[in-house]
């Protein structure tokens, strides 16, 4: 059976619209431990509205004007993925929208509309966590990704790595003490006078740069606990910095940019180690905005560490916000039988296990 998903997307600073057509693999559904579940699937509109450009002259996101941002933003988004796709509302036969956690504000523009458009349409709708979208998005191309798999989560408001024993059987192994990875590019950016966001300028500077010009130390890489901390990391580049503008030096920035990411990288990667140790599971996929880090994905997929295991790794499109990943989560869930209810309403801090 062809099934249609609308997902909608407006947890943070980007308004993401997508349409999804799956098709049931019948016996799959009843089998939640199958990581292809959604058989075959075409993708056929995949919309975003960034509002980064909005938001860079502030140095990060303004809650308030975020909402106003998707407010004006949704409705349009939807037309042309309606338009775009060849079909009308009504067709739809799922509207799967975001509702924690995120900033309250622009959670609320997504799930009222998606609630409204829900019954004037007569379709249903479910709420989508967030970090659960993140976690499907290796999911969108791979059809060879199946549970048990470990889901490292890196954006700019999350670091953790999941247990992932079936679609919606998740289990938290551990996750930042302090700073998210993402929130951790951004304010080291912010040191270092680049622009906001700051993962994707780092990367950038960071290819030019010496990854061991400067010994920054890799945070809680030899604890035996499942855990991150960003912190201390972001005040070593600020005390660094600001030494160097005492001394009266140029700021060697392509050095700083990638001695910074290589500590991120390492902090990273040796947790996921760990975690592949401790588990036994041997599958790694990682998402969030960090996922789309040159360092971070080479890391993952050729360093030495990284015999251990297998990396499932989404395109870097598709690392950061975006609608198809929740309109996939969405429509699995749903599957599987999960329901929302009508009166659906957001939870900034939902959590995901
Ligand atoms: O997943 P995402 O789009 O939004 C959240 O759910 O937070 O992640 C955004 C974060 C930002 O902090 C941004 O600086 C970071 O992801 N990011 C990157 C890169 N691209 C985005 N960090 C490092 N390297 C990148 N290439
Ligand atoms: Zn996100």
């Amino acid at each position: 059976m062809t099934s249609l998903t609308l997902g909608i997307e407006t947890s943070c600073d980007d308004t993401g619209v997508a349409l999804l057509k799956s098709e049931s693999r019948g016996d799959a559904w009843e089998s939640e431990s199958r990581g292809d579940a959604l058989g075959k699937r075409t993708i056929l509109c995949e919309l975003l509205s960034s509002q980064i450009k909005d938001h860079a002259r502030f140095g990060g996101v303004v809650p308030e004007f975020a909402a106003r941002k998707h407010l004006e933003n949704l409705l349009p988004l939807v037309d042309a993925a309606l338009r775009e796709g060849g079909v009308k509302g009504r067709d739809l036969d799922l509207i799967a929208v975001t509702c924690g956690p995120g900033l309250m504000g622009s959670l609320i523009v997504g799930v009222m509309a998606a609630r409204a458009l829900a019954q004037a349409w007569g379709v249903p709708l479910i709420g989508v966590n967030h970090l659960e979208g993140h976690l499907f998005a290796p999911l969108v191309d791979a059809e060879d990704l199946e549970p048990p798999f470990l889901s490292l989560i890196v954006s700019g408001g999350h670091t953790e790595i999941v247990r992932v024993d079936a679609l919606g059987k998740y289990r938290l192994l551990g996750q930042t003490r302090d700073d998210a990875a993402g929130e951790a590019y951004d304010k080291a950016a912010r040191v270092l006078g680049l622009p906001y966001p700051g993962g994707p300028e780092i990367d950038r500077l960071a290819k030019d740069g010496d990854p061991h010009a400067f010994d920054f130390p890799i945070p809680l890489k030899n604890t035996k606990e499942v855990e991150f901390s960003f912190s201390g990391l972001k005040t070593a580049l600020l005390w660094q910095v600001r030494k160097m503008e005492e001394e009266g030096k140029p700021l060697p920035l392509n050095d700083l940019c990638a001695s910074f990411q290589r500590a991120v990288t390492e902090a990273l990667v040796a947790k996921v180690a760990l975690a592949v140790r401790l588990t036994g599971i041997r599958r790694v996929a990682a998402s969030g905005g960090v996922a789309a880090n040159s360092a971070l994905r080479a890391a993952l997929t050729e360093s030495r560490e990284a015999r251990h295991w297998k990396a499932w790794l989404p395109r870097p499109g598709r690392c950061t916000d975006n609608a198809v990943m929740i309109a996939m989560a969405g429509r699995c869930a749903w599957e599987r039988g999960v329901r929302s209810p009508a009166d659906l309403s957001p939870d900034p801090s939902l959590e995901i296990a």
